[in-house]
């Protein structure tokens, strides 16, 4: 796998023309700084990139394409708020079916390209009785039900055999965050998230069972990716855009009906701009 996310990481710096730094000049472009992945939710932002290149994920050889609609399938490299970023427009989720290797391989080759900070993203069900569809929750924690990453030979190049993961979502971005939150008049929420494998959504029983374990949002993402980043030393923040709020009582007690991947999307698209504002501006100021 490290093989393999070395010559990844190698074709993408190549065809979007960055650095290598160190004298081995590939391309002129600098380091990313800031990698960002566009879950449901920020896709608003990809619009506030000023776009130096774009790959899509079906040029890069053995690359994982997601299958999901409503999610496309490239990188972005360019400016934000000044920096130099590199997104992710779509992911790629473990429930499609591909080995949590390939579901990662993104993440690890943008933080082979040299980033420092991770901001990721999400839709995500709302555990907490607290929670609002439209909310946005800064993520403070999570539970990763979703197979570990590192499982396999650990590459030491790339990080300790069992990395630290007391913090690994950075305070200072979490305290950044609510800053800024504040200043723009946006709610935020903070707390666990749940990385579960989907697809199917949480039965009532498992929802209870959920927010017993520490829950207060579930999706079925960001874990995984996170704990790579951190693997490899790079500081992560998180948030996740609560699309639809979880009873745990069945639809004949008064809890929900159904519950439809199209609601998501829609829920999402609704809140993406406020989102978008606001990592906007953490970005700015990271
Ligand atoms: N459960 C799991 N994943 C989700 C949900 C949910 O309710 N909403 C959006 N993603």
């Amino acid at each position: 796998m490290s093989e393999r996310i070395r010559n990844t990481t190698s074709f993408i710096r190549s065809r979007l023309g960055l650095t290598a730094g160190q004298g081995a000049e590939v391309g002129s472009w600098p380091r990313p700084e800031i990698g960002i992945v566009l879950g449901s939710g920020l896709g608003a932002l990809a619009e506030e990139i000023e776009v130096i290149a774009a790959l899509d994920y079906a040029d890069i050889p053995d690359f994982p394409v997601s299958t999901v609609a409503g999610h496309r399938g490239r990188f972005i490299y360019g400016r934000l708020a000044g920096r130099y970023v590199l997104a992710m427009e779509g992911r790629v989720h473990y429930y499609e079916g591909y080995p949590i290797g390939e579901v990662v391989l993104p993440v690890a080759a943008m933080c082979g390209l040299g980033i420092g900070t991770l901001v990721v993203s999400n839709a995500a069900g709302g555990l907490s009785p607290l929670f609002e569809a439209g909310d946005i929750m800064v993520i403070e924690d999570h539970i990763n039900l979703i197979p570990n990453p590192l499982i396999g030979p650990n590459d030491p190049s790339a990080g300790t055999r069992f990395p630290d993961m007391n913090e690994p979502y950075d305070r200072s971005l979490i305290a950044l965050a609510h800053r800024v939150a504040e200043e723009q008049g946006t709610v935020l929420r903070e707390g666990v998230y749940i990385g579960s494998t989907g697809p199917s959504y949480e039965t009532p029983a498992e929802v209870r069972y959920f927010r017993t374990i520490g829950g207060d949002a579930i999706g079925m993402s960001t874990t995984p990716e996170v704990i790579v980043a951190r693997h490899r030393g790079v500081r992560v923040v998180g948030f996740s855009l609560i699309t639809n709020v979880l009873t745990g009582r069945p639809s004949r007690l008064g809890g929900r009906a159904t519950l439809t991947h199209e609601e998501v999307i829609e829920v999402g698209a609704r809140a993406t701009a406020r989102l978008s504002r606001l990592v906007r501006e953490v970005v700015a100021r990271l």
